[in-house]
């Protein structure tokens, strides 16, 4: 019978359960024995393997984070680190790997298959910072939780009349800050693609007060070059010409928590099952993602080098819709 292994890798993300449910049952389903590997590459090195059956994975599909656990590990960026883990899984006669995971651990999966792993991915990170997939699994549940939050905030600041700056993860991607300031209504909006400067953003919070608004949020993502530090900073020192109080608010890793979202679910339920079915069929070296609601398949190569562009449009329209 042949074997496949599954593993998470990097910053977990709602959703990587469903996907790891989708995976081990279509394995069963097409008479595959399937192996989760505990804590992504670490596990993987290391040799720590779990035989997974569909009772194995029952009750998960609700679950944030991963029962497989997730890592990031150095050991598995060295010519040594990649060699052994290509071996564990020739030892166990392993032949397919699936890699649920973001651009590090795609990477990773690029450089197994070049050293003639069959490797597949499946993009999934709360950054969206993949091509090939539209919404990685995982970035739309972190957006809710992002807009909860803003929601949140927005009573307050209206209460007191103050400006919010809100930092939200994403790494050196924008789109996490991009799509929750627009739907969350964000006076300015702060990412790595769009160059501003911190008088841009104290600017368009002044005209939002003379356009008679009582509060400002700016969302801010956490890889612009004028992140919310520096842009709290900036404000304090400018505080008299401003004239407006400043409060700062860091999500950070609660956007990783929380029950996936439907859309997550039903992402990761389609990619991991495509995924062992690609696996089945002899296709590897590929990303899966999903483009326009369909399961799209991309080379891992290309895609781990090519940037993701935004959508600038929603930029501009984030603008226009703040007035
Ligand atoms: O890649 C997912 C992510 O949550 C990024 O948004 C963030 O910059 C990073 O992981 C945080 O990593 P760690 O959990 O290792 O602190």
């Amino acid at each position: 019978m042949k074997r496949v292994a599954v593993l998470t890798s990097g910053g977990d993300a709602p959703g990587m359960n469903a996907a790891i449910r989708a995976v081990v049952r279509m394995g069963a389903s097409l008479g595959l024995e399937v192996f989760g590997v505990k804590h992504g590459y670490v596990g993987l090195i290391a040799g720590d393997f779990t035989r997974l059956g569909p009772r194995d994975v029952g009750g998960i599909i609700d679950q944030g984070g991963t029962v497989l656990g997730t890592s990031r590990s150095p050991q598995f960026l060295t010519e040594a680190g990649q060699a052994t883990a290509a071996r564990r899984l020739q030892e166990r006669d392993i032949t397919g790997l699936i890699v649920i995971g973001g651009n590090g651990s795609q990477r990773g999966a690029a450089a197994l298959s070049s050293r003639g792993v069959e490797v597949l991915g499946v993009a999934s990170t709360i950054d969206n910072d993949l091509p090939g997939s539209d919404a990685t699994i995982g970035s739309t549940t972190a957006l809710d939780v992002a807009l909860e939050a803003i929601d949140r905030l927005r009573v307050t600041a209206s209460a007191h009349g103050r400006v919010f700056l809100v930092e939200l993860m994403g790494r050196r991607c924008g789109y996490l800050a991009l799509v929750a300031g627009l739907t969350g209504g964000a006076e300015a909006i702060v990412i790595p693609e769009v160059e501003q400067c911190p008088e841009d953003i104290a600017t368009a919070v002044r005209a939002a007060y003379e356009r008679g608004k009582s509060h400002a949020i700016v969302v801010v993502a956490e890889g612009a070059v004028h992140n919310a530090d520096a842009l709290e900073r900036y404000f304090t020192a400018h505080h008299e010409r401003l004239g407006f109080e400043l409060r700062v608010t860091k999500l950070g890793h609660i956007q990783r928590g929380g029950a996936p979202c439907v859309f997550d679910r039903l992402s990761a339920s389609l990619l991991g099952a495509a995924a062992v079915e690609h696996l089945h069929a002899g296709v590897h070296g590929i990303l899966l993602g999903i483009v326009k609601g369909q399961v799209t398949s991309s080379s891992l190569a290309e895609v781990i080098d090519a940037p993701k562009p935004l959508d600038e449009r929603l930029m501009s329209l984030a603008r226009t819709l703040a007035q």
